[in-house]
């Protein structure tokens, strides 16, 4: 059975924010290049497929969401013999590589918007979302109106993001014929798969109504983006008509996939595997927008696995470019028993550059933030999750000979790869050796998943296949003991102190400790 699955399911993900994974040519910018020479890291550690997160021309507005031309890399990150150079090399270790692909926004600077401000009888005059007067209240990422004055159209636009970031009309037959030769640009040149930003932001009314308050918003507490609720603004439910599209598109080829942005709810979420003509994998961002303690995260765990299409494939992620990292949210036992939730609830895991070795979220001076975010206030920077991935305790942790791009996170001494990959017990180790267990065991990979009742702040759950067993349990509180009749050794515990310990009957398991036994 494990000898056929396919390959996004049996694989481990691993996103590269590729600014800051590796610099090759001392200037300060990760690269591509950079990306090639580390990956011993990723083959060392596990890891089946490499997500790169975007590396496309941009004028890096939003960290290079902002596209000025779809099929050609960055001169920062290098260039598009680079760029095929890397897909081989991933390919020749045995991996796959997914790339970024931008549907719902282009820059301002891409030639399609430059034509389509200049009149409206240009040749893209409706690839965008204009109108002469503002016709609603939507509001952008950062809570602006989300209509942009155009003095040279003598209209408004439409933005989701930042202005500079002019949302795309998907109603629109060129735009979607457009787009959809753009996934086959990179798909012809070996990518398997595509990780669709926005996925739920791609359509909007057509009626272009009202998005209603958000009852629930507290004006000291939440961003002033959540005071609208998307109702028409987006998760528009012709999206799965693009995103069906989308999929004829892929399936043209062998065995590649799309990976959906999702910050929807569960019951939506689960609309995106479109009955098996959709996404593989529709992301699941449970783990990131929950509080953790173990009443809420079983009951959602329970919901999303219950909810889950027959023969829709689960994922999990812990956190990625946009989020505050693991690490910080859940400390450094958070974050270790977050690996063992990854990778032994069932489904994909994704890994975000810099989890595997518990980066925090940087400590950044104010004049270092360069996350449009930052203007609103600076707590609202993502800067903080994106700087250099520490690999050595040299100059600039190893990512770069010169200053890099954004400063390494002053803790690289202590926290780095290398450190990490010489003590068994590392934060690193416990990755590697959970994703060593996810590949050998067919209970972990493929095997059943049981919940169990819910006991004070404890998360626990079986995987079972056949005749093998584990039992998992995760304390997501203060130190406490789990009461169980069932018997066996620990496998994997976050304190490896307790590795290949027995354990029978009541179990001490300390704070936010977790602990993989197989049952006997
Ligand atoms: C996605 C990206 C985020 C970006 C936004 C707009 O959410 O992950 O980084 O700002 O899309 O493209």
């Amino acid at each position: 059975m494990t000898a056929r699955l396919e390959w996004w399911k049996s694989a481990v993900f691993y996103q590269i924010y590729p600014r800051s994974f590796q610099d090759s040519n001392g200037d300060g910018d990760g690269d591509l290049r950079g990306i090639e020479q580390r990956l011993d890291h990723l083959e060392w550690l596990g890891v089946g497929a490499v997500w790169i997160t975007t590396m496309y021309e941009s004028p890096h507005v939003d960290g290079g969401f902002d596209i000025s031309n779809y099929e050609r890399v960055d001169p920062r990150y290098g260039t598009n013999e680079d760029a095929l150079a890397l897909i081989d090399a991933i390919h020749r270790r045995g991996m796959k590589v997914i790339f970024g692909y931008v549907p719902n926004h282009t820059s301002d600077q891409h030639p399609w918007f430059r034509d389509s401000r200049t009149s409206r009888r240009s040749a893209h005059a409706d690839w965008y979302l204009w109108c002469d007067e503002r016709p609603n209240n939507w509001i952008d990422t950062l809570g602006s109106g989300a209509w942009q004055w155009c003095d040279e159209r003598q209209q408004f636009y439409y933005h989701a993001y930042v202005p500079q970031q002019p949302d795309l009309n998907w109603r629109n037959r060129d735009v979607r014929n457009a787009m959809f030769d753009v996934m086959r640009y990179w798909l012809d040149r070996g990518v398997d798969g595509l990780r669709v930003d926005v996925l739920w932001r791609l359509i909007k009314d057509r009626l272009r109504r009202n998005d209603p308050p958000n009852t629930k918003f507290d004006s000291k507490e939440d961003p002033p983006w959540k005071r609208l609720e998307g109702v028409f603004s987006t998760n528009q439910p012709e999206v799965m008509d693009v995103l069906r599209e989308m999929r004829c598109v892929t399936d043209a080829y062998d065995d590649r996939i799309l990976i959906g942005e999702l910050y929807v709810g569960i019951s939506e979420l689960m609309k995106y595997y479109s009955g098996g003509h959709g996404a593989q994998l529709p992301f699941n961002f449970e783990l990131v927008v929950n509080p953790w303690s173990g009443p809420l995260l079983t009951s959602v765990i329970s919901r999303y696995f219950g909810e889950l299409p027959v023969h829709a494939w689960p994922n999990w992620v812990l956190g990625n470019h946009d989020q505050r990292r693991v690490a910080t949210r859940e400390g450094e036992d958070g974050a270790r028993t977050g690996a063992v939730l990854l990778f032994t609830l069932g489904g994909t895991p994704f890994i975000y550059n810099g989890d595997e070795i518990g980066m925090r979220d940087a400590d950044l001076d104010l004049a270092a933030l360069d996350d449009p975010k930052a203007s609103l206030a600076p707590k609202y920077a993502r800067d903080p999750a994106r700087t250099p991935m520490q690999w050595s305790s040299a100059h600039a942790a190893g990512f770069t000979t010169g200053k890099p791009w954004l400063p390494v996170a002053r803790d690289f001494g202590e926290r780095n790869v290398e450190r990490q990959r010489a003590d068994p017990k590392s934060m690193l180790n416990l990755y590697r050796d959970l994703i060593a267990l996810r590949a050998r065991e067919e209970a972990i990979l493929t095997g059943d998943f049981l919940p169990l009742e819910p006991q004070g702040n404890f998360l626990a759950y079986i995987r079972a296949s056949g005749s093998a067993r584990f039992l998992i349990v995760a304390n997501l509180g203060d130190a406490d003991a789990f009461e169980t009749n069932l018997r066996g050794t620990i496998e994997i515990a976050t304190n490896r102190d307790r590795d290949g310990d027995e354990a029978a009957g009541r179990l001490d398991v300390g704070r936010r400790e977790a602990l993989v036994i197989r049952l006997k």
